[in-house]
């Protein structure tokens, strides 16, 4: 996140599309149990609607992708549970990367890796390598991610980077050291399955963020849904603490030095 695209530090330019979508997938063990299936079975059909969504985002043109896919408090599910999503996320690695790389996806995963059994670790590492000068959308995974988790980590880096800034730093001082620095903000959040909080997602980022809160389950997110989402954020107006006035009168002014330049 460079200082231009911090809501905090500037005014982001803003479009009709978003160019960042995050997204907290929720839901699944609702949607298995409403069919008598097993919470494990939600996951399947949840990961399935993660295949949709990338490739509408890459279609329609959304630049970066995130999605919370393992909290850090996830850790506290049964046992089982953790271990199927740890399977589920191997074998989705091993599946889509190569696809994922054939269509111009750069894939990034955010979050506290130490975790993951060496396995994990190195399917991310190379998933990461092989993909990183794809510029088409970029897809990133928060796996064992915390939101505070985060800002304590950026200032740790920070500050082991720099000692001299324990004294005082500012906010782009800090910047650099988010996980999600290569990002700007998330222009659009998403919650699927009801539930109306942030679950330690992202704290930092999502200051000035639209939120979005939908009933649908994520087994049952298709891309009408997606599309619905993507509609309600067209009619918001982003004011990041200014008036409606002062919008209006900026659009008023660009207006016709756009139509000059057009002749
Ligand atoms: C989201 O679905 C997936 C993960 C947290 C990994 P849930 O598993 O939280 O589904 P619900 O909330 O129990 O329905
Ligand atoms: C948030 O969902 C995390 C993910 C979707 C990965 P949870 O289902 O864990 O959130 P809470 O516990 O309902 O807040
Ligand atoms: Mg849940």
């Amino acid at each position: 996140m460079a200082n231009s695209d911090s809501t905090t530090i500037g005014i982001p330019a803003t479009g009709a599309l978003p160019r960042h979508v995050a997204i907290i997938m929720d839901g699944n063990g609702r949607w298995a149990k409403q069919r008598y299936l097993p919470r494990i079975a939600g996951h399947r059909g949840g990961a399935e609607k993660v295949r949709s969504t990338v490739r509408a985002c890459a279609e329609k043109g959304i630049e970066y992708l995130t999605l919370f896919a393992f909290s850090s408090e996830n850790w506290r599910r049964p046992a089982e549970e953790v271990s199927f999503l740890m399977q589920l996320f191997i074998s989705a690695l091993e599946q889509e990367v190569a696809k994922l790389h054939e269509n111009g996806v750069r894939f990034k995963v955010i979050g506290d890796l130490s975790r993951f059994e060496r396995p994990l670790q190195k399917l991310v590492a190379d998933a990461e390598n092989l993909t990183r000068n794809n510029t088409r959308l970029t897809l990133t995974v928060a796996a064992n991610y915390g939101g505070r988790w985060d800002i304590m980590e950026a200032v740790k880096r920070m500050l082991a980077d720099k000692p001299q800034l324990a004294a005082d730093f500012t906010e782009s001082d800090l910047l650099p050291y988010l996980s999600l620095a290569y990002a700007p903000e998330p222009d659009l959040f998403i919650r699927t399955g009801g539930e109306q909080r942030i679950s330690n997602f992202l704290l930092w980022q999502l200051a000035y963020t639209e939120m979005y809160f939908t009933d649908t389950l994520w087994p049952d997110f298709d891309i009408a849904a997606f599309d619905t989402a993507i509609e309600s954020y067209t009619r918001r107006e982003r004011r990041f603490g200014r008036t409606s006035e002062q919008l209006r009168e900026d659009a008023a002014r660009q207006t016709p030095r756009r139509a000059l330049d057009g002749r």
